[in-house]
């Protein structure tokens, strides 16, 4: 038998992810190598076959890299699993100069995207509005760019659901912000496993 192609795996997707990140500095280009390179571990069944990932609900650390990242220092790999979610409140926040790649193996994950509006009126503070929506599948990976589009996630009501969160840097070291709709106010925070609460 000659010319099998290996199937991908877990460890080279880790490796891949290291050479994106040693190849340059463009987070646009980074992000679109994790999220192709992602859509491809989909295929093989990947998270379900990872010896890391459990079958109990909650989040689980696959990689968490020591020296690539972004501009460093080093990546994370998360996966999760949750049960069907309440319906919350939108509560939209954003990833510092971090980018996240984020793609749903099963279930489904609404990403509210926001956008700011500036006043014409320069007394006034600028207000996050909401823009068009995502629809993540199970089909591969969905970008969130740095510093750009704060987002607000909501998980499937109706069905378990698995996803992959790739970090471009470890998130507990990274102030981001949440936005607050109601009163037009931010809070500062940092977290590398949790979702800020939808
Ligand atoms: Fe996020």
């Amino acid at each position: 038998m000659t010319g099998a192609t290996p199937p991908y795996t877990e460890q080279r997707f880790i490796e891949d992810i290291r050479e994106a990140f040693a190849a340059g500095k463009d987070a646009r280009v980074q992000a679109q190598t994790i999220a192709d390179r992602m859509r491809e571990l989909f295929a093989t069944g990947w998270p379900e076959t990872s010896e890391r990932f459990g079958k109990a609900a909650g989040s689980y650390t696959i990689h968490a890299d020591a020296d690539r990242g972004h501009p460093d220092p080093g990546f994370m790999v998360m996966v999760y699993r949750q049960g069907p979610q309440k319906a919350g409140v939108p509560s939209p926040h954003d990833h510092g100069t971090c980018f996240v790649v984020y793609g749903v193996a099963a279930g489904s994950n609404v990403q509210a995207r926001y956008r700011w509006s500036y006043p014409e009126d320069t007394t006034q503070p600028p207000v996050l509005e909401e823009g068009p929506g995502g629809r993540p599948g199970p089909w591969g990976g969905r970008l969130l760019p740095p510093r750009r589009d704060p987002t607000a996630p909501q998980g499937s009501t109706t069905e378990a659901t698995v996803y992959v969160r790739v970090t471009s840097q470890n998130l507990d070291d990274v102030w981001r912000h949440r936005y607050h709709l109601g009163d037009n106010k931010s809070s500062v925070f940092r977290s590398a496993t949790q979702m800020p609460k939808a």
